[in-house]
């Protein structure tokens, strides 16, 4: 493993221009993995999708890993695999990316959206509570849950899965922040982000963005092997091949039995090959990730800048997918923004409620949630990546500072 994530003039060199507001971290040693694959016999989905996927149940300690196109893919897969469809509605919370709530459509259902805590954005167990008291006030059965570990912390999914077990919900966790991540559970103990412990399944994404990345793709991981033997099937058109004890009389080798509708939902292993690659080095980007989180919360908490922004809450746990600050209203999270962007440095907001998108609006009318409403007015992402420099943070930090003293003229 490499023990320094940090770019070195041969590898990963700090991108020219502005400093991104994240960043894939891609070395030679992936370089070469994927070099390899091109030699490989298999272009699409072969023995390295395999592979990859054993790493992935090994890093989050779930049984049975899927990997696939995209972690939207992943949603889509479960939600078709757990049942949605005409009449069912499902529930996540509206800060997260459009992908969460939209997989209930594609699958035929119908979406609700749970409030969040508007210190972490994350839906908590009495959020939930109330969404599924409004539905079920309305007649709606019971269906999926989707909560979100939003910015690399692990949501209270013990919490939430006491309140879908006692109301017959099936909770799934999206993961694709949380890689790595640690939840806690109500006795102390902690769990692994994706390791299924409270939920029925997870989903990652390996968006460059995210803390691995192999281009395009996503993983679904669950500790139920049928679930998983589903998602396989859903993943490549719905075909079975059956091994060769089980062909029907008179079939061969040739044999394949497309059994339901499914997809090419799948990853090749050119992208598993790289994946397989980031994940060796897993550690070391979230090992990176924290040290930057640390040092911005020691350089940032300071009383003049306590003023104009509020730092994320202290989690131990979180993988850092996202560091982010909540400036005082929007027009300040506006001036800041423009102010960095002036001085070469981007940030971006995750997320805009997912109920305030055009389509949403058509399709579902207006509608107003107030913790989401408070996390959207002033939060900002601030740069983090692993190929981040302790001098990209620095200037980072002194770039706020300069800002907040434009707010005291
Ligand atoms: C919370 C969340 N869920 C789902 C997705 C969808 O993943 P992908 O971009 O791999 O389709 C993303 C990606 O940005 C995400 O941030």
């Amino acid at each position: 493993m490499n023990p320094d994530p940090r770019p070195s003039r041969k590898h990963a060199p700090p991108p020219p221009g502005p400093l991104p507001y994240a960043r894939q971290f891609i070395d030679e040693s992936d370089i070469a993995a994927v070099i390899a694959a091109l030699h490989a016999d298999f272009l699409t989905q072969g023995p390295t999708v395999g592979a990859f996927e054993e790493a992935l149940c090994r890093a989050t300690g779930a049984r049975h890993a899927v990997a696939v196109s995209s972690g939207s893919a992943a949603l889509h897969l479960l939600a078709i695999a757990l049942g949605v469809g005409p009449g069912q509605v499902g529930v996540t919370s509206p800060i997260t990316f459009a992908a969460t709530a939209n997989c209930f459509l594609h699958a035929g259902g119908g979406v609700a959206l749970a409030d969040v805590d508007p210190r972490t954005g994350l839906m908590t167990p009495g959020h939930l509570e109330a969404a599924l008291d409004t539905l079920e006030a309305r007649g709606v059965p019971p269906g999926l849950v989707i909560a979100v570990s939003l910015t690399g912390r692990v949501a209270d999914l013990e919490g939430l899965a006491r309140v879908c077990g006692r109301r017959g919900w099936t909770l799934v966790e999206d993961a694709a922040h949380s890689l790595g991540g640690l939840g806690r559970a109500a006795d102390g103990t902690s769990f692994r982000s994706g390791s299924c412990r409270h939920t029925r399944a997870a989903i990652l994404s390996f968006h460059p963005v995210k803390h691995i990345c192999t281009g395009e793709g996503g993983a679904v991981l669950t500790n139920d092997a049928d679930l998983a033997g589903r998602i396989r099937r859903l993943r490549s058109h719905g075909i079975d091949k059956p091994s060769p004890d089980r062909l029907p009389p008179g079939e061969g080798p040739w044999f394949q039995d497309q059994v339901e509708l499914g997809f090419n939902y799948r990853l090749t292993d050119i992208q598993a090959a790289l994946g397989l690659s980031q994940l060796r080095r897993l550690d070391a980007f979230l090992e990176r990730r924290r040290t930057l989180a640390r040092r911005y919360l020691e350089r940032l908490d300071r009383p003049g800048l306590r003023d104009i922004f509020a730092l994320p809450p202290p989690d131990e746990g979180s993988a850092w997918h996202l560091f982010v600050v909540h400036f005082a209203d929007a027009a300040l999270r506006r001036r800041a923004v423009e102010f960095l962007a002036d001085r070469g440095i981007r940030t971006q907001v995750h997320y805009i409620p997912v109920y305030r998108h055009t389509f949403y609006k058509k399709r579902f009318g207006e509608t107003t949630l107030p913790g989401a409403e408070a996390w959207y007015r002033g939060c900002l992402s601030l740069p983090l990546f692993p190929a981040m420099r302790d001098q990209d943070l620095e200037r980072v930090a002194d770039a706020l500072e300069a800002f907040v003293r434009t707010c005291r003229l």
